[in-house]
């Protein structure tokens, strides 16, 4: 491969490894004034192998810079999704008080069990960091979490959570093939079991996996508590996507208010999000950031040197759309830090690179359509008609390797658009709808630059913002 050929659809302002493959994103929180991204990695291939946590920082949720791998597989397996925390009071005693660590939870995955037909090869084990993250230290007594007999027992999610009685205990929310299971505990290393949740709710097409637990203010004021489980497969799209549950969280047990099936994300490639710990107390905000693929096509995609980005990191809050609790998923502000040059557009333009942000104000008949296209004749459709909002990326350039990824992909929206927001880089595009209020992320791989914007109907007026660094 030439240069160029390795680094074809490298985006620009969404993170990448420089180099392997990705998946899931692990562990990030928030500390002294850096944002860390873990990531599911394997540094020797394009392609999913043994297990790495690779690690990423940024100040400012746009910048990446990347650090060495931060933990490597071992003799009980390779290191699955999961999650860290800030201990802050040496509840493990694995740091000090003067200088408390940040603990990793996460699952092992041991090949040789699931190779002779264990159901058992599944644990959780821990590791821990006293110098930011940097490095990592595992722990002696893992795994903290052995398996209980489920063959799918992973991806643990850790928040510190206060109890009726005032007292705060950590709670670890797991995915246990078909259910969620949630397990406390005081130390991070003994877990007991608190509940069960989802047999009989939700989808079920697939495999849970990668769940969370956060909680949220609704527009009215009332303390919800939302449960984001992954599913893979059987998402809205085929394959891979994240489905989500409003409730309450009381007693160590999760109720959810109803029984709607709700989507994070309508397109085909947000997988396996969580959100960040340990944000400072001066910025409230639930920060999300989605793996952007799907495992339909994840390791066959056109890219050489490495496989596979991040979305972008998004605010997610509750809205109240006629009567029905929602999460909405903005694009996070520190984005409209990468904005550049700016060209209003009145029907159509061209674009300035292929990292651009399109904001368009839609003009109250409630339908629209805009399209890119490309010298090759290739196009993308965007478009909300008779009530169902729609990529269509069927015509977007190169699909061989996969006979589902060409293909259009819509979302139910019942309330009225009114704006859209559409992030473009150069293999994906993230339509935000109502600055979130509906979410479609879409990997493409166009043949030649998308060239030309196109708004055809509904749009009242545009910008294209360059977001090229
Ligand atoms: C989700 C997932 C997780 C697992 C990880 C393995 O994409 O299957 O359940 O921990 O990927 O890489």
């Amino acid at each position: 491969f030439t240069p160029s050929q390795l680094e074809e659809f490298r985006p620009e302002y969404h993170f990448t490894p420089a180099k392997g493959w990705m998946n899931d994103p692990n562990g990030m929180f928030f500390l002294d004034g850096e944002y860390h991204l873990f990531y599911q990695y394997y540094p020797d291939s394009t392609v999913w192998g043994p297990m790495h946590w690779g690690h990423a920082i940024s100040t400012d949720l746009v910048n990446w810079e990347e650090l060495p791998i931060a933990i490597y597989p071992d003799s009980l397996g390779y290191i699955f999704s999961g999650s860290a925390v800030y201990d802050q009071g040496n509840t493990s005693g694995l740091g000090t008080t003067d200088n408390p660590p940040i603990v990793a939870i996460y699952t092992y995955h041991n090949m040789e069990g699931e190779r002779s037909g264990a159901s058992d090869y599944q644990s959780q084990g821990i590791a821990f960091s006293t110098d930011k993250g940097r490095t990592w230290v595992k722990y002696e007594g893992n795994p903290v979490l052995p398996n209980q007999g489920i063959r799918d027992f992973r991806d643990p999610k850790v928040s510190e959570i206060a109890q009726a009685d005032g007292t705060k205990q950590w709670v670890m929310t797991l995915a246990a093939q078909d259910r969620i299971q949630f397990f406390a505990s005081t130390d991070l290393k003994n877990w007991g079991l608190l509940s069960e949740f989802g047999q009989g709710i939700g989808a079920h097409g697939g495999v849970w996996e990668c769940p969370d637990l956060i909680p949220f203010t609704a527009p009215n004021g009332d303390q919800k508590w939302v449960l984001l489980v992954s599913i893979n497969p059987g998402g809205p799209q085929k394959g891979s996507a994240t489905q989500y549950f409003i409730g309450s969280f009381e007693n160590g047990t999760f109720t959810p208010d109803d029984t709607m099936i709700r989507w994070l994300d309508y397109g085909p490639d947000n997988y396996a999000g969580v959100t960040w710990s340990n944000l400072p107390k001066s910025d409230p905000r639930t920060l999300f950031i989605g793996w952007m693929s799907n495992w339909l096509y994840a390791q066959v995609v056109p890219t050489q040197s490495w496989r596979s980005a991040m979305t972008i990191a998004r605010e997610l809050s509750l809205i109240d759309i006629n009567g029905v609790l929602l999460l909405k998923s903005a694009p996070v502000k520190e984005l409209e830090k990468l904005r550049g040059e700016k060209i209003d557009v009145d029907l159509s333009s061209g674009l300035p690179s292929q990292a651009v942000e399109i904001v368009a104000t839609l003009d109250g008949s409630d339908s629209f359509s805009l399209t890119l296209t490309n010298e090759l004749g290739e196009s993308l459709g965007i478009n909300k008609e008779m009530g169902l909002v729609s990529i269509d990326r069927s015509k977007a350039g190169r699909s061989t390797f996969h006979p589902d990824f060409a293909a259009m992909h819509s979302a139910p929206m019942s309330w009225k658009a009114k704006d859209l927001r559409i992030f473009l880089d150069a293999s994906s595009v993230e339509v935000f709808v109502n600055n979130g209020e509906l979410v479609l992320t879409s990997l493409l791989f166009q043949s030649s630059p998308w060239k030309k914007l196109s708004f055809n109907q509904g749009i009242e007026k545009g910008s294209i913002f360059n977001l090229k660094k």
